[in-house]
C-alpha cells in the first residue's frame, strides 16, 4: 500500500484531493472521491449553514472514509460554519481566502486537522506559524479565486517546499497522472484537483457548465477582476462586460456592482453561460469528457503509478 506524510496525516489511500469548489462539490462528489481512496472536500463557500450541516450528515452516510470541508474565511457566516464543523466532528478543514491565524488554533483544539490554501511562500510561512498541518500551494493556472502574485505552479510548488517544513499539496493545472507526477517531483506530497472534478457526474455544477468545460481550449480562461479578488474564469459575455468596464477605468465599487450578487450561482449552478460567472482553470483545455469521480481518481492514480517508483516521505 502506498503511504506518505499526507496519506498518513489524513488516513487516506491515495494522495489525491478533490478541491472544495463553490456550486460544484457537495456531499455526492466528496463522498465519491473519498470512497475511491482520495480525499473529498465539501465546498462550503456557496452553502448556508443549514445546507452545510445537511451536506456533512449526508456525506457521512455515504462514506465511512475521511472527508474534509473547505471554508473560505471571508464567508459572512463563518462563525456558524466553524460551529457546525466542530459539532459534527468533521476530521479535516481546508481554509482559504483569509488569515489562517483566526481559526486554526480553535479547530486544532477540537482535534481537527487544518490545511490552508496559499499562493506564495510568504503566506505559506504564515500558515505554518499559525499551526496548520499542511498547506495547499495554488498556482496561477488554477480555476476560481487566485493570488495576486500570479506565480505559476511550476515555480510556486518548489518555492513553497523550500520555505516550509510542513507537507505541501500542489494545486493549479493538475488534471492527469503525468501532471501529478510532475508536481510530486517538484516536492509536493499530494495534489488538489479542482477543474477536472467539475466535469464529473457527481459535481453539482449545471450540465451546461460541465459541457462548456469539456469544450474549452487553450486560451479560453483568464484571470480577471484584479481590482476586487482575482478570479480565473471562462471568457464569455459577462467577462466581456467586465473587460469593457475595466478598459473604461471603472472603480472597484462599480466593478462590484457589475458583478452583483449571484453571478457565480447563475453561471455554474443555473447554467447561464452568457450572463453567469464560470470559474474554471487553464487545465480545462485538457479535460475532454464528463466521467464518474471514482473513474477520474482511478485514471490519475494509475497514470501516476505507471510513471513512478514513488518516493516515500
Ligand atoms: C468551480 C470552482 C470553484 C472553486 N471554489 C473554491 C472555493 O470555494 N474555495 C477555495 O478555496 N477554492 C475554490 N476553487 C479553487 C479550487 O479549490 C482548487 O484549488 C483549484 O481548482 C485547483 O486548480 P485546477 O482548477 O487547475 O485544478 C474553485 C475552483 C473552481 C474550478
Amino acid at each position: 500500500m502506498y503511504q506518505n506524510n499526507i496519506t498518513r496525516l489524513f488516513n487516506i489511500e491515495i494522495p489525491l484531493i478533490q478541491a472544495g469548489m463553490i456550486w460544484a462539490s457537495g456531499w455526492r462528489l466528496a463522498s465519491a472521491v473519498s470512497n475511491a481512496g482520495g480525499l473529498g472536500i465539501i465546498g462550503s463557500g456557496s452553502m448556508y449553514p443549514a445546507i452545510l450541516e445537511e451536506n456533512i450528515i449526508k456525506c457521512r452516510q455515504a462514506t465511512t472514509k475521511p472527508f474534509a470541508v473547505n471554508i473560505p474565511l471571508l464567508y459572512p457566516d463563518i462563525e456558524k460554519h466553524i460551529r457546525i464543523i466542530i459539532d459534527q466532528k468533521v476530521p479535516i478543514v481546508f481554509s482559504s481566502a483569509g488569515n489562517p491565524k483566526t481559526y486554526t488554533a480553535v479547530l486544532k483544539q477540537h482535534g481537527i486537522k487544518v490545511v490552508h490554501v496559499v499562493s506564495s511562500s510568504k503566506f505559506a510561512l504564515k500558515a505554518q506559524e499559525a499551526g496548520c498541518d499542511a498547506v495547499v500551494a495554488e498556482g496561477f493556472e488554477a480555476g476560481g479565486h487566485n493570488g495576486r502574485e500570479e506565480t505559476t505552479s511550476f515555480v510556486l510548488i518548489p518555492a513553497v517546499c523550500n520555505a516550509v517544513s510542513i507537507p505541501v499539496i500542489a494545486a493549479g493545472g493538475i488534471a492527469t497522472g503525468r501532471q501529478m507526477f510532475a508536481a510530486m517531483i517538484l516536492g509536493a506530497s499530494a495534489v488538489q484537483v479542482g477543474s477536472r472534478f467539475v466535469a464529473s457526474d457527481e459535481a453539482s455544477s449545471h450540465i451546461n457548465f460541465k459541457k462548456a468545460v469539456v469544450d474549452a481550449t487553450e486560451g479560453d480562461t483568464v484571470l480577471t477582476m484584479k481590482q476586487l479578488t482575482p478570479v480565473r474564469l471562462l471568457k464569455n459575455k459577462f467577462y466581456q462586460q467586465v473587460q469593457e468596464a475595466e478598459s473604461n477605468c471603472i472603480s472597484a465599487n462599480e466593478l462590484a456592482a457589475l458583478l452583483g450578487r449571484g453571478r457565480a450561482k447563475k453561471g455554474m449552478f443555473e447554467g447561464d453561460l452568457e450572463e453567469g460567472e464560470l470559474e474554471i482553470g487553464q487545465v480545462s483545455a485538457l479535460i475532454r469528457k464528463i466521467q464518474p469521480a471514482a473513474e477520474i481518481v482511478k485514471e490519475i492514480w494509475a497514470e501516476y503509478l505507471s510513471l513512478s517508483q514513488y518516493p516515500h516521505k
